[in-house]
C-alpha cells in the first residue's frame, strides 16, 4: 500500500492522493489575462495524476504582478479568462484545482525571466513598487514605496476580493504566497522589513499584517474551502528569517485555521547561500510539521516517485508539491502510481495507454471495438 497514493483530507476537499503541483508563473498572461497557454498548460497538469492542481501565483492586483506576463484575477476580465479553463478542467479531469493568491511587493515589476529577470524601470513600461519599507531588493535599484495604512487595506481587501473571485471560479483551495520574497515574505522578513510601527520590529509585529491578510482571505472563502499558506521557512542569510520563526508564524496560522504550511525557502535577498540538493527543503517542512502538527507540504527537487513515497511514509511531510519534475514529465503522476502500486483518475481518451504490466492503474477501465 502506498502511503503517496493513500488520500487525505484538507478540511472539506478529499484528496484520492498526496501529490500537488506546485504553483508555476507562466509569465504569458495580458494585462493579467489567462490565454490560449495558460488553457493548453493548466489542462494538460490537471492530467498529470496529482490529486491537485495549483494555478500559479495569482495577483491580486496589477503592481502586485512580478512580471507584464503574470496572471492576474483583480477584476471580471482577469476572472472571465479563467473561466472556460475551469470549465474545461473540470470536463476532463478530477483534480482538485487550488489557487496561489499573491502580491509581488518590491519585487513586481521585473522582466520575464528569459528577459533577463531585472527590474523594469518605468522608463521602459515598469511600475512603482511597493513594500513595508523603501528598501530595494537589490542594492542600487530604485526603492519601493513603503506602504501606509491605505495602502495595506488596499492591498488585503485585494486579496479578499481575489479570493471570492476564485470561489465563484468554483477553486477548490486557496494557498496564500508568503513565500520567495514577495509581499508578505517582505512583511516577515528583517532583512525587507525595517518598519517602525506596529507591523515592524518585533516577530509578532513583522507577522502581524501577513496575519492580517490571512484572517481576511480566510473569512472570504467559503469555510468547507481549505486555505493553505506557502512559506519561506528560511531566507538562507545570517540574521534573516529562520525556521524558528516560521515556527512561531504556523502556530499564530494554526490558531486561524490554516489547512496546510508548504514548506519552501529563500528568495527575500541576492546574498542567499542555498544548499541545494535532492529534497533539501524536506527538513524544513518536518521541522514545521513535527512542532506545530499542522499538515505540511514538501517541496523543492523531489524528481523521484520512492523519493516522494519515503518523504510521506516516514512521516516527513503529509503531501509532496512538484513544479520543474511535471513540466518535464506531465504524466509524472500515472508514472509514480505505476512505480509504487497506487492507482490514478485518466480521461477515457487515455485509458488505452495503460501498461499491461499495469491492470488497475486506471481503476475499473473498459474499452471495446467491433
Ligand atoms: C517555472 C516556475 C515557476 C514558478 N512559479 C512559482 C509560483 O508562481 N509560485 C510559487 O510559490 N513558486 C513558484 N515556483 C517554485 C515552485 O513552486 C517550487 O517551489 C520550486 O520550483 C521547487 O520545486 P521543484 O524542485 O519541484 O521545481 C516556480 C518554479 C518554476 C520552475
Amino acid at each position: 500500500m502506498s502511503a503517496l497514493f493513500s488520500p487525505i483530507k484538507l478540511r472539506g476537499l478529499e484528496l484520492a492522493n498526496r501529490i500537488m503541483v506546485a504553483p508555476m508563473c507562466q509569465y504569458s498572461a495580458d494585462n493579467g489575462e489567462a490565454n490560449d497557454w495558460h488553457f493548453t498548460h493548466i489542462n494538460s497538469l490537471a492530467l498529470s495524476g496529482a490529486a491537485m492542481f495549483c494555478i500559479e501565483a495569482t495577483h491580486v492586483e496589477d503592481i502586485g504582478r512580478i512580471t507584464p506576463g503574470c496572471l492576474g484575477l483583480w477584476n471580471d476580465a482577469t476572472e472571465a479568462a479563467l473561466k472556460p479553463i475551469l470549465a474545461s478542467v473540470r470536463k476532463h479531469s478530477k483534480a482538485a484545482v487550488a489557487m496561489q493568491i499573491a502580491h509581488a511587493g518590491r519585487k513586481g515589476s521585473s522582466y520575464r525571466p528569459w528577459e533577463g529577470g531585472q527590474l523594469i524601470p518605468q522608463s521602459a513600461g515598469g511600475w512603482q513598487t511597493v513594500a513595508p519599507s523603501a528598501v530595494p531588493h537589490k542594492e542600487g535599484e530604485t526603492a519601493p514605496l513603503a506602504l501606509d495604512a491605505t495602502g495595506l487595506a488596499r492591498i488585503r481587501d485585494a486579496f479578499v476580493n481575489t479570493a471570492k473571485r476564485a470561489d465563484r471560479l468554483g477553486i477548490d483551495a486557496i494557498e496564500v504566497h508568503s513565500a520567495h520574497g514577495y509581499l508578505l515574505h517582505q512583511f516577515l522578513s528583517p532583512i525587507a522589513n525595517k518598519r517602525s510601527d506596529q507591523y515592524g520590529g518585533s516577530l509578532q509585529n513583522r507577522m502581524r499584517y501577513p496575519l492580517e491578510v490571512f484572517d481576511a482571505v480566510r473569512a472570504a472563502f467559503p469555510d468547507h474551502k481549505p486555505v493553505g499558506v506557502k512559506v519561506s521557512a528560511t531566507d538562507w542569510v545570517e540574521g534573516g528569517w529562520d525556521i524558528e520563526q516560521t515556527i512561531e508564524y504556523a502556530h499564530e496560522l494554526k490558531k486561524r485555521g490554516v489547512d496546510w504550511i508548504d514548506a519552501s525557502s529563500g528568495g527575500v535577498s541576492p546574498l542567499q547561500k542555498i544548499p541545494l540538493g535532492p529534497g533539501y527543503q524536506v527538513p524544513l517542512a518536518q521541522a514545521v510539521r513535527q512542532a506545530t502538527g499542522i499538515t505540511t507540504m514538501a517541496v523543492g527537487l523531489i524528481t523521484e516517485a520512492k523519493q516522494a513515497e519515503e518523504i510521506v511514509a516516514s512521516g516527513k511531510a503529509d503531501m509532496v508539491a512538484l513544479a520543474r519534475a511535471m513540466l518535464y514529465d506531465p504524466r509524472w503522476g500515472w508514472h509514480a502510481a505505476a512505480e509504487l502500486g497506487g492507482q490514478v483518475s485518466a480521461p477515457p481518451q487515455y485509458w488505452r495507454s495503460q501498461p499491461s504490466t499495469h491492470k488497475a492503474l486506471f481503476g475499473p477501465t473498459t474499452f471495446g471495438a467491433r
